[in-house]
């Protein structure tokens, strides 16, 4: 969960290395770090802390460095060793030769630097990664081969990786291998670009091709080999990739969450595009290749997925159940994977994920997948590690997400997930015409109804401003909003570090009321439909207890005043659509509260958006 980015051309390499590791800050942001080969000398730049931090430190010494045009560079969120410059990559060996810069974990790095400080190497780091770079100098010594150095060093680490290695001998060479680890590579005239994501070289070139496990690239400005592990050659496809730059703007808002909570109802518009083309037209899922018998068969679904993902997940999970009458358990994939899972080949695996690479729902997939399930993949990135396991895709389009907090990618979970339920619906021929067509029809108007919430927000930065001072939040909703109370808590815990918990709200009564007073404000998700008086009881209870009001609703009832303190309206929508509406205020409650607090919003302390360690 860090960022790598190297190049090798006539260009000169410092300015690509900082500009591809600001693309890729979302990956990390506790310290980064360039290595550049400088006629013929290996020289580290490094520092604590933000990536600006780097660049003021590059830039005192930008005439020496500028004319280089080889080198790596890294963004880090520390799992082993605190985010100091020392551990900050690149690491190197001994004689300072070898440069290495690493995404993921070497699971076996003690036994190694045990192993090689027995050889004599010194350690300066408490890092995993620094055993690659004793282990990749110690092979070159016997090799004087840095690829064949780089393919012997990675049969004997384990765990997770993507490497990108110089060495000042080999001045015109970049190594690059992955194992469970995105690594992409760009072509361009006379240059090579690696990077751990597309953003990193979109600005460059269009033209890459993505490394496959165990792979091992070595670049030259004009020249790209790639082998297996065991040195047989390998030919990738180059593909084109279907990206803008202008995406990665932010397009005059203050900060890219605030620019995906507007692009919602795009995102709405996106999704459905293609799939639902009239209310009187069946669903159109073709990346779904589970065939119609088997859908028909299914008696249970697993799904698997982790913080966000996991709230669209149990979201989903009402939806399947409801529509199609199958039993579907969710789970969130770091427990799904310590566990005896009983899962066969009669049971359909949704993996869910915005960016594809997280780790413990890549075990978890691959752990139902050699039981014999059919993997589904609801992902956003679908160039992703997860999305080249699945049997059936469904590409949710929200366009690239930035911010660290997820907004947009949830929308677009949420929505999949209407498809999904309608698609294995109409196959099971389970739902009434008219009922289907009433739900697809809400999903057409959606778009209409979020702008609506988008453009209405006094109410929510008049509460934002109100209760920005609280310590603790408690959220409650019931039904199928019971995950957009914990989606909602969530966003407010990321970015602006408030304690907030969601809970359904019949349970408040067992035992989280006793906490309440007027020092902890209860915000209730109170939608029009089943459990909606159930709810303005619970939230009576609160206020009883002096606990200070906010409801979410889409009611117009006047007397609610009398319980709430704040009233954020949104239109009224269908209860089973109810999710989608409701958590965009919620999403802008936790927005404007950071805003107030003077918060980080796009890059929260100790988080990273895509998460590829277990
Ligand atoms: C969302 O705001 C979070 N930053 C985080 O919980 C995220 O949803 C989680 O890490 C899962 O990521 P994924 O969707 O890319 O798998």
């Amino acid at each position: 969960m860090c960022g790598i980015v190297g190049y090798i051309g006539k260009s000169s390499a410092v300015d690509v290395l900082l500009d591809g590791l600001t693309s890729l800050e979302y990956r990390g942001y506790d310290s980064a770090g360039i290595a550049i080969n400088v006629d013929g000398h290996v020289d580290l730049y490094k520092a604590k802390g933000k990536l600006q931090n780097l660049k003021l430190i590059v830039d005192k010494s930008r005439e020496h460095i500028e004319r280089s045009t080889i080198g790596i560079g890294h963004i880090r969120w520390a799992t082993h060793g605190a985010p100091t410059t020392v551990n900050a990559h690149p690491h190197s060996c001994n004689c300072g030769r070898v440069a290495v810069v690493h995404n993921g974990i070497i699971e076996t790095y003690k036994e190694l630097r045990e192993k090689l400080e027995s050889e004599g190497c010194n350690f300066r780091s408490q890092t995993d990664t620094e055993t690659v770079a004793h282990l990749v100098a110690s092979k070159f010594a016997q090799t004087q081969d840095l690829t064949e150095a780089v393919r012997l060093a990675t049969l004997e680490i384990e765990g997770a990786y993507a490497l990108c290695v110089i060495h000042q001998d080999v001045k015109n060479t970049i190594v690059a291998t992955r194992r469970n680890a995105p690594l992409i590579i760009g072509i361009g005239q006379g240059e090579h670009y690696v990077a751990s994501d597309v953003p990193a070289i979109i600005q460059y070139t269009k033209k890459a091709l993505y490394l496959d496990d165990n792979q091992i690239a070595t670049l030259t400005p004009d020249t790209l080999d790639i082998i297996d592990i065991n040195n047989n050659p390998v030919v990738q496809k180059v593909e084109v990739l279907p990206w803008e730059p202008v995406a990665l703007s932010k397009m005059g808002y203050k900060h890219y969450m605030l620019k995906e909570i507007h692009e919602q109802p795009d995102v709405v518009r996106n999704v459905l595009s293609g799939k639902l083309k009239a209310i009187d037209e069946q669903i159109n899922l073709s990346e779904v290749t589970l065939d119609r018998e088997k859908i028909r068969g299914l008696n249970r679904i697993q799904i698997v997925a982790c913080g966000t993902s996991l709230h669209a997940a149990m979201v989903g999970k009402y939806l399947i159940e409801q529509f199609c009458e199958i039993a579907v358990d969710v789970e969130a994939s770091s427990e799904y994977i310590y566990r005896k899972t009983i899962t066969d080949e009669n049971t359909l695996v949704i993996g869910v994920s915005q960016s594809g690479e997280t780790a413990d729902t890549i075990t978890a997939v691959r752990l139902a997948k050699k039981k014999g399930s059919h993997i589904l993949i609801v992902t956003n990135r679908p160039d992703s590690t997860m999305a080249r396991e699945a049997d059936s895709l469904v590409p949710v389009n929200a366009g690239i997400e930035v911010s660290v907090a997820a907004t947009k990618s949830f929308m677009a979970q949420l929505l999949s997930f209407y498809l999904l339920a309608i698609y294995m619906a109409e196959i099971k021929g389970l739902m009434k015409k008219e009922e289907l067509e009433k739900i697809k029809h809400e999903l057409i108007v959606l778009p209409q109804k979020l702008e609506e919430i988008l453009t209405n927000t006094e109410d929510i930065k008049a509460c934002a401003r109100k209760f920005s001072s609280f310590k603790d939040f408690v959220f409650i909703a019931r039904g199928i909003n019971f995950p957009t109370a914990l989606e909602g808590a969530l966003k407010l815990k990321e970015i602006s570090y408030i304690n907030a918990t969601g809970y359904s709200a019949g349970e408040l009564k067992h035992g989280p009321i006793a906490m309440l007073d007027e020092t902890m404000p209860v915000l209730a998700i109170l939608m029009s439909g089943t459990v909606y008086e159930k709810i303005l009881s619970n939230a009576e209870e609160a206020k009883a207890r002096n606990a200070r009001m906010i409801a979410i609703t889409d009611s117009t009832d006047e007397k609610l005043g009398n319980i709430f303190e704040c009233i954020i309206r949104v239109p009224h929508i269908d209860e089973l659509l109810s999710p989608i509406a409701a958590i965009i205020p919620l999403q802008l409650l936790a927005y404007y509260i950071a805003e107030f607090l003077g918060k980080d919003v796009d890059q929260p302390r100790n988080l990273a958006k895509s998460v590829t360690v277990e």
